[in-house]
């Protein structure tokens, strides 16, 4: 590729790198962790890149910051595809290709507003089994609402 056209995006010194993330999604994945660009942090998002193994792409990277178990869960949901890299002095310490859990347990609240598990008196978990990976697709354990991969977004708790 002649050198011009190359997308040149600076490598990172320590936090964590989420690649290969669906197009589109990045800000999804943006909200999951809470980041707003006020916190004064150093943070890089790309949209719609190349790649070689999905087609496009978008990269979240943000310094000084690891992510804690339920926020890599929930990134699974949004971003089944995604590569979770720890960077630490510049270098890749640790890569981790997110996992999405065959049931899901409190993540996302279900939509259906009838539904047991949207009792403020009843303190249950959702819950709610994937039944479809690619595009994810969920089905509630208490009341049978499926849910698409476009309510996994809004539903976000
Ligand atoms: N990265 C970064 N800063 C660093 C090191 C890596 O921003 N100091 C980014 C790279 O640009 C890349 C991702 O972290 O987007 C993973 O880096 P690396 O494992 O070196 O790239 P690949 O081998 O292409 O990764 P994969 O095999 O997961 O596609
Ligand atoms: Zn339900």
């Amino acid at each position: 590729m002649n050198n011009n056209r190359k997308l040149i995006v600076s490598k990172i010194r320590n936090g964590t790198v989420i690649d290969h993330i669906p197009a589109g999604t990045a800000l999804h994945v943006l909200r999951i962790l809470g980041i707003t660009g006020r916190e004064g942090i150093v943070v890089a998002v790309l949209m719609n890149v190349e790649s070689k193994k999905i087609g496009k792409k978008d990269i979240v990277k943000v310094e000084n910051k690891e992510l804690d178990p339920n926020e890599v869960n929930k990134i699974a949901l949004i971003a089944p595809t995604a590569t979770i890299n720890i960077i630490r002095d510049y270098t890749v310490v640790k890569k981790v290709k997110v996992k999405l859990q065959d049931i899901i347990e409190g993540i996302i609240r279900c939509p259906n507003p009838n539904c047991i598990s949207n009792r403020p008196s009843e303190p249950i978990k959702s819950q709610f089994k994937v039944i479809q990976k690619y595009p994810v697709k969920l089905l509630c354990l208490y009341c049978g609402r499926y849910v698409t991969r476009e309510e996994i977004a809004t539903q976000l708790l």
